[in-house]
Formats: structure tokens, sequence, C-alpha cells
């Protein structure tokens, strides 16, 4: 009978081992332990032992209830443990995690913002290339080889007839040479230039602009770039053309706002001028049309260009142009 509780002992603490359901463990304790179980049919058989032997055997079986029962209990509480962790792991009224999930980058916030004013008024988007035809980057635009106009955007080159564009003008060149008109595009994009400083990065965007039809006059210049800046820094803002060059207009104007800072007080943001520059504009020069072979006398046009930093700059009232470009998580969420 010593022989038949160790073993019986021992298959229980076996069998306790690969346990992981409470129903499990309950359906064991009854088998072993309850009215009906092993243990209690062999504890019923103390009695028909011989009287000197029932003490020892008796002490023995009591142990053995005891040292199982404590087993079952320490069972059953690392399965209440395990329980009340994959409750946790499921509290659905916990709030959820967010993912931080980031937005588009401010110059590309400002740039759809521009395109979209000029998608209102008929433009469409179009994007080209940011490594360009010397051709197309200068050539075609009325600036020759050896045009004193090329020294204000001297750029890196690939190779002497490749370079990294330093304007986004010449999409005008690659749109005129597939469209005949009328043709009302923006083209938005990357533009390069040697300058770092303050107010120059390397790499910057701009967003060009051209119109050609029939009867397109100054007046049509100056009216969609008001529209364009009523839009952009608020319908009470003032305009100013002020007579300028480019090779590829005629005439040619720059377009400047009234300081947002110091409303034409005069302030370090605009030099004391109470204006800001916002943008390079003028009527398409006919040696552009020229090249690309539309008929100077039945159409005529006009082209603007603007950088999307100096925009954002002014509405943001930011003074340093490489802040755009660090990448500081900081800077980029206030936007
Ligand atoms: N491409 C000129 C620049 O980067 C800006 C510009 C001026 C574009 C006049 C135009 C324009 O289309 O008509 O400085």
């Amino acid at each position: 009978m010593k022989d038949e509780l160790l073993e019986l002992k021992t298959r229980v603490l076996k069998k306790l081992e690969s346990v992981a359901e409470r129903s499990d463990l309950e359906k064991l304790r009854q088998s072993y332990l309850g009215r009906k179980g092993f243990l209690t049919l062999l504890l019923k058989r103390l009695e028909e032992l011989p009287k000197e032997q029932r003490p020892a055997i008796g002490r023995l079986a009591n142990q053995v209830k005891e040292e199982l029962t404590e087993e079952f209990q320490s069972v059953s509480d690392s399965l209440t443990r395990k329980d009340a962790k994959e409750v946790s792991a499921l509290d659905i009224t916990l709030p959820g995690r967010r993912t931080p999930t980031g937005h588009l980058h401010p110059i590309t916030q400002i740039t759809e913002e521009i395109c979209t004013i000029f998608v209102k008024l008929g433009f469409q988007v179009v994007q080209g290339p940011e490594v360009e035809l010397d051709y197309y980057n200068f050539e075609a635009l009325n600036m020759p080889k050896d045009h004193p106009a090329r020294d204000m955007q001297d750029t890196f080159y690939i190779s002497d007839n490749v370079v990294l564009r330093t304007h986004t003008s010449p999409m005008q060149i690659r749109i005129m040479e597939n469209t005949s008109p009328p043709v009302s595009i923006v083209a938005p994009g990357k533009v390069y230039r040697p300058d770092s400083d303050i107010s120059h990065t390397p790499m910057f965007h701009q967003v060009e602009g051209l119109l050609v039809d029939k009867g397109v006059s100054f007046g049509d210049l100056k009216g969609t770039l008001t529209t364009f800046a009523h839009q952009m820094f608020g319908p009470d803002t003032d305009l100013r053309f002020r007579p300028s060059f480019f090779p590829f207009t005629e005439p040619s104007a720059e377009v400047d706002i009234r300081c947002v800072v110091c409303q034409g007080k005069g302030c370090r943001v605009c030099s004391h001028t109470g204006w800001l520059e916002i943008l390079g504009s003028g009527m398409v020069d006919p040696e552009v049309f020229k090249i690309v072979g539309y008929d100077v006398e039945s159409i005529s046009g006009f082209a603007f260009g603007m950088g999307v930093e100096r925009i954002a700059m002014l509405k943001s009232g930011l003074d340093d142009i490489r802040l755009f470009f660090e990448n500081d998580i900081r800077f980029l969420q206030q936007f």
C-alpha cells in the first residue's frame, strides 16, 4: 500500500505539470482527491490493513494528501496569475495607442497651396526633370552661352551640356515644344544653385507659370498674379509691379507685396522698403516663341516664377530658410 501511495503521488505530480486549463485542474482534483477519487478510495482501504501497520501508512497517506493539496493550490495560483496577465493584455477599456502619422513637409504644403490657387484659375500642373539640358535651362530661354544673365544663376554642371536646373523656367520650353496654344500650366519643383546662407539653400523650390493664347495682355498677367497674391496673403494685400529684366520675358516685372510684418512702415524683414518681393514675371519674349516654333504674330503670353521657401517664410514670419531642411521634428511639427 505504501508503494501504491508513492506511485499515486508521482503520477499526480506528473499530470499536474501539464495542466494548462482550470477545468483540467478541477477534473484532476476530482479524480484523485474528490469523494470518489483514487486517494480517497485508497484511504478507505486502510481498515483492511493489519492493525500495527495502520499508523505508519496512515501518516504517509495524510502526508501525500497534504502535499498534493498544496501542489494543486500552487498550480491553481499560477493559473490565476496567467489569467490576470491575459486579461490585462486585452483590456479593451484602455485608451488606444496612437501611431504617430506625421504630415506633409511645410514646403510641400505651400507648393500644393500655390498650385491649387492656379488650378482653380484653369492652370494645369506639370512636372519635369531636375537634371536638365543646358539647352532648356539657358539656351532656349534666350540665354546663349556667353550671356551675362547666366552669371546670376551659375550652377552645378553634370557635364558641359547637362546641369542641375537653376529654375523651373525650362518647363516653359518643354511644354511649348509639345503643345500648341492655348497653354496654361504651373510647374512646381526643386531647383539648384551654389548659394548657401541664411536666405539661400543650394536646393530650393519654385513654381513656374505660363499662359499662352490669342490676345493675352499684361492686364491678364496683372489680374492673375493679383488674384494669386490675394488668395495667398489675404484680400487686402497691396501689390506693386516693378520693371525688371529677364532674358525670356519682355517687358518683365518683379512683383512685391506690402510687407506683412510692418504693413509698409519699414522694418528689418523688408529692409526698410515696406515691400517684399514675391516673384518674377513678364510677357513671354517673342524670341522664345520663335525657338519653340510658335507664330509670334497670332499669339502672346505671360510667364512667372516664384520661390516656394520665400512664400512660406513670408506667410509664417520665419527668417532662416535653412530651418526647412534641417529636419528638426520640433520645427516641422509646427506646420
Ligand atoms: N526663372 C526666374 C528665376 O529663377 C524667375 C522668373 C522670372 C520666371 C520671370 C519667369 C519669369 O517665368 O517670367 O529667377
